[in-house]
């Protein structure tokens, strides 16, 4: 089977979707062979050189790379340019926005399979192969970097000759994945943290790394709304949304820092601090909106933007998996190898998609130009 890795061309995508570690696995049987577009690993600090020594081919040009490969490994979803250059009978992996409809019928209409990782079930067997997973853990590290880097005090508190500094307060707005590594990255600094969740399972977690809960009080009926069977949130009434809103209202004027990263997949991001919010708080402080792609949980952060509004520092920075490329190109390249390791078979290189498996069927978006399972 022949596998191509092409370099991204989105703006600002310094990551690429296979390693010379990946490489090396595919082509180790001797029935792959691995294509690798000359100067894909780029951004993220691969050479050329690192790639063939794992045992790949170097593809000087796109065209010729999606000429030749099968199966295509790609980070963001093809731009129009690159869906021209994909073979009808290609495969392809990668973060396809699965909810952006006009993509996925593009994917379809051109005639190619189609596996969006966003779409992966969150079951035992697919942890290794989770990419919203191994990217958002690495973005709640950045996330609280950035926030450190902008902000002008310090995090840990500090007694010194001169007098004493105090700790930075840190509050973390959603728990998932993001919003967990962000308060163990701002505990190694010294925070004191708070955080928020709507899904009451987020409590035990956030209070096991150290920090304190924030809780909106629900009622029965809000604690079994809150958390879809998949685990993730669902957007709450207005009556929660009005009691949230003052709590962290209240929270936010106290705190230095916040980092927020509540997500409703497939919504908007729920707003969950206003301008007035904002304003409340202490100048100097700093948000980072890691919502601000899916419309920010801040209505004042600007997409990919660092800015000042009411004295508050404003982060805005969508891609920051991106900032850590080397890493975050070495998990996803590991989860999406996983992932086509169902279907890639290591004895005879055979490539079948058997949709009764519920990972694979799970994040099918197209195949035979049809689009599956919308949204
Ligand atoms: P996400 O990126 O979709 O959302 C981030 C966080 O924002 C979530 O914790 C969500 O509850 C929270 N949120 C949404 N609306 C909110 C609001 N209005 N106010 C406050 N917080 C709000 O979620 P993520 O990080 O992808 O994780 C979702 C769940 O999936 C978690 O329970 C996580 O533990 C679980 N998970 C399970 C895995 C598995 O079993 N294989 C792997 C990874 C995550």
């Amino acid at each position: 089977m022949h596998i191509g890795v092409p370099a991204e061309i989105r703006g600002g995508e310094t990551r690429v979707a296979a390693t010379p570690e990946t490489v090396k696995k595919f082509t180790a049987n001797g029935l792959n062979v691995v294509l690798v577009q000359s100067g894909a690993g780029a951004g993220a600090s691969i050479p050329d050189d690192a790639y063939q020594a794992a045992g790949a081919s170097i593809v000087a040009n796109a065209a010729d790379l999606y000429g030749q490969s099968r199966i295509v490994l790609k980070v963001r979803g093809p731009e129009p340019d690159e869906l021209a250059l994909l073979r009808k009978d290609a495969v392809l992996l990668g973060l396809l926005s699965p909810h952006q409809l006009e993509g996925i019928e593009a994917l379809a209409r051109h005639g190619v399979t189609a596996f969006s990782m966003e779409k992966l079930p969150r079951i035992s067997r697919a942890q290794s192969m989770d990419v919203l997973s191994s990217q958002a853990n690495i973005a709640g590290y950045k996330a609280v970097l950035m926030a450190a880097n902008v902000y002008q005090k310090f995090f840990p508190m500090l007694m010194t000759a001169a007098g004493t500094v105090k700790a930075a307060r840190v509050l973390v707005l959603g728990a998932g994945v993001a919003g967990l590594q962000a308060i163990a990255t701002a505990k190694r600094l010294g925070a004191v943290i708070e955080a928020f969740d709507v899904r009451p399972a987020a409590k035990e977690q956030v209070e096991s790394l150290g920090a304190k809960f924030v809780e909106v009080p629900l009622s029965d009926e809000e604690k079994a709304q809150a958390e879809t069977a998949g685990g993730y949130a669902r957007e709450m009434s207005d009556d929660y949304k009005r009691r949230q809103g003052e709590l962290v209202h209240q929270r936010a004027a106290a705190a230095d820092i916040i980092i927020t990263t509540a997500l409703i997949p497939g919504r908007p991001a729920p707003v969950l601090i206003r301008e007035e919010t904002v304003q409340a708080m202490k100048p100097g402080s700093v948000i980072v909106d890691m919502a601000v792609e899916a419309g920010g949980n801040c209505p004042l952060s600007e997409l990919d933007k660092i800015v000042v509004k009411h004295g508050v520092h404003l982060v805005g920075i969508s891609n920051l998996p991106g900032l850590v490329a080397a890493d975050s190109s070495a998990l996803y390249a590991r989860n999406l190898m996983n992932f086509l390791n169902l279907m890639l078979d290591a004895k005879s290189g055979e490539f079948k998609v058997n949709r009764e498996d519920e990972i694979i069927a799970g994040t099918l978006v197209c195949a035979d130009g049809e689009v599956i399972g919308k949204g």
